[in-house]
């Protein structure tokens, strides 16, 4: 499952190496773009909706593996991280790539350190101004979600990255023990 899938391209990316996925997203307008992308991909389903208002899948529905690319900071941090361990099927993965805000010293260190190669790699591999999809300023600094990802996925790991990104990885127990 790919949550915030916007106009589809990761599912794009990721069709021709899965049996089934499925996208969701609020945006009508991006959901429409995901459609005509996906159009020969019958194994990708694409929903217009709230993540957080999905039902929970029954258990053997559940995902193997949920995507979350700048999307987690559209949504209530800890609500959004219960609702991605709940859907996801045990044994599965969940790799979100966010964006943090800056609030300590380090945040605004790293962020300022990484503008000049930031516009380098902007100018070789030509960044996009607006990529078209709807956007928000990070509420929560790394620390912020690292402290929410320690209380609901336990044994999570979170990394900072390039372009103002970190990426939080956790594997669901095979034998639910969740908070
Ligand atoms: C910055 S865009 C990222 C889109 C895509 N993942 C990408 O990397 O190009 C954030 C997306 O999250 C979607 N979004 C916001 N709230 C959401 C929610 N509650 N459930 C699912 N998607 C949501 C927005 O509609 C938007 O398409």
């Amino acid at each position: 499952m790919d949550i915030g899938c916007g106009d589809g391209l990761l599912l794009q990316r990721l069709a021709p190496h899965v049996r089934q996925a499925v996208g969701i997203d609020p945006d009508e307008g991006m959901i429409s773009r995901a459609r005509t992308r996906l159009a020969d991909a019958p194994q990708v389903s694409l929903v217009a909706g709230d993540f957080l208002a999905m039902p929970v899948p029954p258990r053997e529905e559940r995902y193997d593996t949920i995507v979350c690319v700048a999307t987690l900071h559209h949504m209530e941090l800890s609500s959004a991280l219960r609702r991605m361990a709940e859907a996801l099927a045990p044994g599965g993965r969940l790799l979100i790539v966010g964006l943090a805000a800056d609030k300590s010293l380090l945040d605004m260190t790293v962020s300022g350190l990484l503008l000049l190669p930031i516009r380098v790699m902007d100018r070789l591999h030509g960044g996009m101004r607006d990529p078209g999809v709807r956007m928000a300023e990070p509420k929560e600094s790394i620390a912020d979600v690292r402290r929410a990802a320690r209380d609901v996925l336990p044994g999570a790991v979170l990394r900072r990255r390039f372009y103002f990104r970190y990426v939080l990885t956790w594997d669901k127990p095979r034998e639910e023990r969740l908070r």
